[in-house]
């Protein structure tokens, strides 16, 4: 079986913070699978989704993506950039732009340095945002600003960016965190299947264990920075999920079981 990305004891801890945001973390990423990372606020999701993106520095481990190695010291090469993609929480679109321009802008580290310059992408440039746009069911939003669009919206947008830029490791951070359920539903399922069809592999992170065992195969959960556990998703059990959470519930009633 390959690996679109391994991660051997790494930790991290962000600077002025004791307690490590990342404690031995060791994990292995099928390729083309779509793995979901379960845990409480301030587990480490983030950070371990910011590492494979090659935006952390100064951990300590080994870490390959895509079958490179990457380097605490230094970003990735920026030809092996595009090949990874993140969905950010909170998007970060250009607001003032229009859908088009900013799915566009998940293209511009395929283009040469020129054309990104000059913003003139070629013929498959514009097929590959369009069809990306047309997964995303917004094809009829392309000339629509951002700033217009509702959050369901804006997270296809975020998404089709994402797809636009080809990416064979797809990194999601809480992708339907603002959305009801049912639209959270319909995000997961047209970011999976468009992974699916591209060959591209899918780490998201969520709070929502259901969610995670309809759409991944594999379920990792983290607390305090280490990984609690990491199955098939038949193997995951109420209470191992339960488990991760327990304070957290306590406090905001999640409405999860509450293990003692
Ligand atoms: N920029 C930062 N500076 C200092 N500490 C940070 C920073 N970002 C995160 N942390 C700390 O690192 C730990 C892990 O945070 P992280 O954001 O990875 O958690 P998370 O699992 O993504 O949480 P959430 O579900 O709330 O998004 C937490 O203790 C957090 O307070
Ligand atoms: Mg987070």
């Amino acid at each position: 079986m390959s690996v679109a990305a391994q991660i051997d004891d790494v930790s991290f801890a962000h600077s002025s913070v004791d307690a490590p945001a990342l404690a031995h973390v060791s994990l292995s990423l099928p390729a083309g699978g779509i793995v979901a990372l379960l845990g409480p606020s301030g587990a480490g999701k983030t950070t371990l989704l910011t590492l494979l993106d090659g935006r952390l520095r100064d951990w300590r481990g080994r870490v390959s993506v895509l079958g490179g190695s990457l380097d605490p010291d230094y970003p990735p090469p920026r030809a092996l950039r595009p090949d990874t993609g993140f969905v950010f929480q909170e998007f970060a679109l250009v607001e003032r732009s229009t859908v088009l321009r900013n799915v566009f802008n998940g293209r511009l580290g395929r283009m040469s340095p020129l054309r990104a310059f000059l913003g003139s992408p070629t013929e498959r440039d514009i097929q590959v945002a369009r069809s990306a746009l047309d997964d995303c069911g917004i094809s009829d939003l392309a000339d629509r600003r951002v700033d217009s669009l509702s959050g369901g919206q804006r997270q296809r947008v975020a998404i089709a960016r994402c797809l636009a830029q080809e990416p064979r490791l797809i990194l999601a951070d809480e992708p339907v965190s603002n959305l009801d359920p049912t639209r959270a539903a319909e995000i997961l399922t047209l970011l999976t299947e468009a992974a699916r069809a591209r060959g591209a592999t899918v780490l998201f992170s969520s709070h929502q264990p259901e969610l995670a065992r309809r759409f991944a195969q594999r379920i990792v959960g983290m607390r305090d920075g280490r990984i609690a556990f990491d199955v098939p998703v038949s193997d995951l059990s109420e209470d191992a999920a339960a488990d991760l959470y327990r304070d957290a519930a306590q406090m905001s009633g999640t409405g999860l079981k509450v293990v003692t």
